[in-house]
């Protein structure tokens, strides 16, 4: 469009819609594959023990998929739960947004497979930012709301790394678990106290990308490839990126570290974990950790971990919830959501 022209009235509307809308959270759903293994079950075929994983990591079993549980079929599951709790229909869902690292194919996207099988409408599409998946893709919802393109969202985080993994290599085959978590936005009111996500902040840094990558195509069944990491180098980008990230979040939103009351991140290691609450001087009952059960499910961490926290009745209506992930790209990012 020329610059000079005038905008339409109807684009005048939308950009008076985008000053008034907030994306609301209207409901969370989650999925775990039923099958759990454990550290000592682990350790029978890797050199491991149950001991050294839960030292250096806190992580205590994880969830595997069978084959029929696939990225799509989770994520399908976990977002029936979400619209459920939401009291929403499919048919009223505008958008359908997944993160994910390990789509079932290269395409059509999960989020389109995840469409049909709920006979939802709109459109859809994946986010591939590996662990920040979710806030990725919360966040580019967030931001369709507030501009006044769509009213509602499913966003969903849903992984199958057990697929990716490297079984010989004990440095990553007992970190991570298979799962699935969705929520469902709505365009509501902006204003103070009033609930509905109050930021989110993306980063990347493309040039760390060698330190946690997956070697091998989507797609390919010849050559599907395995996650490698350099473990010690993304754990100290973690501790200092993610604490940076939660003192972002607190800073555009005028708040100070004793107005948060929820720690909702990302469920890689308890060590980590721990590095991000004390900085926030939150204390450890205020931390919402899963890693012990769930190890580290990627783009579904986050979400899982929030829908644990909701169903429990933790987390409640009113509630100022701080989220956070880091990945493979390196990307990170938090979401500030009262709730
Ligand atoms: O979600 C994406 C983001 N990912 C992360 O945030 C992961 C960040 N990194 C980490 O969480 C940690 O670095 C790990 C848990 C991956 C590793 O912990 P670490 O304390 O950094 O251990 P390390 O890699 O320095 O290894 C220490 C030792 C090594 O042996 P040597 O060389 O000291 O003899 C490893 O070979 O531990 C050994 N080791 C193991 N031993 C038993 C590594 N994996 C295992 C294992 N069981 N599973």
């Amino acid at each position: 469009m020329d610059q000079q022209t005038p905008p339409l009235p109807e684009q005048r509307c939308v950009q008076g819609l985008a000053a008034q809308k907030r994306a609301v959270i209207a409901g969370t759903g989650s999925y775990l594959p039923e099958t759990v293994v454990t550290n000592e079950e682990l350790s029978k075929t890797v050199d491991t023990s149950d001991e050294w994983i839960r030292e250096r990591t806190g992580i205590g079993q994880r969830h595997l998929a069978q084959p029929h549980e696939t990225c799509a079929f989770m994520a399908t599951r976990a977002a029936e739960r979400a619209l459920a709790a939401s009291g929403m229909r499919a048919g009223e869902i505008d958008a359908i947004l997944l993160g994910t690292a390990t789509p079932d194919e290269a395409f059509p996207a999960t989020a389109l497979r995840v469409q049909a099988a709920l006979g939802a409408g709109g459109f859809g599409f994946d986010l591939s930012a590996a662990c920040s998946g979710f806030i990725y893709a919360l966040g580019t919802a967030e931001a369709m709301i507030a501009a006044g393109r769509i009213r509602t969202a499913l966003v969903i985080g849903s992984e199958v790394y057990s697929r990716i993994m490297n079984w010989q290599d004990r440095g990553t085959c007992v970190l991570f678990g298979d799962g699935a978590g969705a929520v469902v936005l709505r365009a509501g009111e902006a204003g103070a106290g009033l609930p509905g996500i109050l930021s989110v902040h993306l980063h990347a840094d493309g040039g760390l990308g060698d330190i946690l990558y997956v070697d091998g195509a989507v797609g390919r069944s010849d050559r599907p490839g395995h996650l490698v990491m350099n473990g010690r180098e993304v754990f100290r980008h973690a501790v200092t990126r993610l604490a940076d990230t939660v003192e972002e979040a607190l800073a555009a939103n005028g708040l100070a570290k004793a107005d948060i009351g929820w720690l909702v991140p990302h469920q890689a290691n308890k060590r980590i974990i721990d590095a991000i609450g004390k900085r926030l001087g939150l204390p450890p009952e205020r931390v919402v950790t899963t890693v012990e059960r769930h190890a580290n499910t990627s783009a579904a961490s986050v979400p899982l971990a929030l829908d644990e926290a909701v169903r429990d009745g933790r987390i409640r209506p009113g509630d100022l919830v701080l989220m956070e992930a880091l990945g493979g790209g390196l990307t990170w990012g938090s979401a500030l959501v009262r709730m």
